[in-house]
């Protein structure tokens, strides 16, 4: 079948493991089922693994792709979830020491079928087209649960949210909006903070600028060059909630003092449950938000949204479609 596959990993040069081709469809374990992808989403999480953060030597040639929605065995629309968790693990699957997520231990969604756990597929809203429902499974779901389940927010709440751009920020500034808070952001650029705007954020500032007000929380997915600003734009007891560090995890000061003194939370998050996946969907059709889109390229093309990726140049989410 058509597949978009990681060959080999480099740190330096990730690009240059990746594969557009063909790979054997699928075996498919008792208790899985195969999906036919109409529409797959790339995360930065695609990236890392031509890295070799997540994916080992030993797993190649791995099929890229954590996201996916499709049409099941029989007919049905379904979205992926992309948390693999113990077949003996019951709970919030995030939890089980033993997951991973689609395209680590298990191939990935960029190519035409992807065989999963049956209780891993969800029913797809009508509401939602595919596009929008291939956004969901990893960026949303993870700006889902910072804000709601990690962040425990409410309407009325201020939120930081730093680097604007990405597809989890993106995701946090319309989830927010969408949830009645009053919403920050942060960008390097002028055009990703007019955009962001556009998108929900009552007001937007330079990456590092001094704010007007200490914020409730802060969404975290930048990590170095952001981090002490973010500790820094916290009221007294106000949390920090982290699912990512793209620009690298060593920070040149932790702000330890503030973090003690001001009795700050330090909350990690990643990735959310099956239920919160399904919260997330009746969320979108409710309120009517919906994924921001970037661009939507044919699977065929993905090198090209790796690159965009790479270079940062992305506001909002890239869509493969089959
Ligand atoms: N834990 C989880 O479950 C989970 C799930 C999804 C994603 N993640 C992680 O979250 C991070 C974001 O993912 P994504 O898919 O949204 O990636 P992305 O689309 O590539 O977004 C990254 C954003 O970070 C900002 N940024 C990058 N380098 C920066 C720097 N040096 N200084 C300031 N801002 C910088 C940029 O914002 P501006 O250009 O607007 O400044 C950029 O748009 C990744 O590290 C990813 O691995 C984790």
């Amino acid at each position: 079948m058509f597949a978009v596959y990681a060959e080999s990993i480099s740190s330096d040069d990730p690009l240059t493991g990746l594969v557009v081709g063909e790979r054997p469809d699928p075996t498919v374990p008792d208790g899985w089922t195969t999906v036919t992808v109409k529409a797959a989403s790339l995360n930065h999480h695609d990236l890392w693994s031509l890295r070799g953060v997540g994916l080992e030597d030993e797993a190649l040639p791995m099929i890229l792709g954590c996201d996916a929605a499709g049409v099941d065995e029989d007919g049905n629309e379904v979205v992926v979830h992309a948390v693999v968790s113990d077949p003996s693990w019951s709970g919030d699957e995030t939890l089980d020491p033993r997951r991973s997520l689609l395209s680590e231990r298990h191939q990935g969604t960029f190519a035409d079928k992807v065989t999963v756990p049956c209780r891993n597929v969800v029913p797809k809203p009508d509401s939602l087209t595919f596009e929008e429902a291939a956004c969901l499974p990893t960026a949303w779901l993870t700006a889902y649960r910072m804000l709601y389940t990690q962040g425990g927010l409410k309407a009325g709440d201020t939120v930081l949210v730093q680097g604007a751009g990405g597809g989890v920020a993106t995701a946090l500034i319309t989830l927010a909006r969408a949830g009645g808070l009053r919403v920050l952001a942060t960008s390097r650029d002028e055009a990703k903070r007019a955009k962001a705007l556009e998108l929900g954020a009552h007001e937007v500032f330079e990456s590092g600028a001094r704010l007007p007000v200490k914020v409730d929380a802060v969404m975290e997915t930048v990590g170095r060059a952001t981090w002490s600003h973010s500790i820094r734009a916290l009221r007294p007891g106000g949390s920090i909630v982290i699912s990512g560090t793209t620009s690298g995890p060593k920070v040149d000061d932790a702000e330890l003092t503030r973090i003690f003194f001001l009795q700050l939370r330090v909350i990690g998050s990643t990735m959310g449950t099956r239920a919160e996946l399904a919260g997330l969907m009746t969320m979108l059709d409710a309120t009517g938000a919906r994924p921001l889109i970037d661009r939507t390229l044919p699977m065929e093309q993905a090198a090209d949204g790796f690159a965009a990726m790479a270079a940062g140049e992305l506001f909002g989410k890239v869509v493969l479609t089959r």
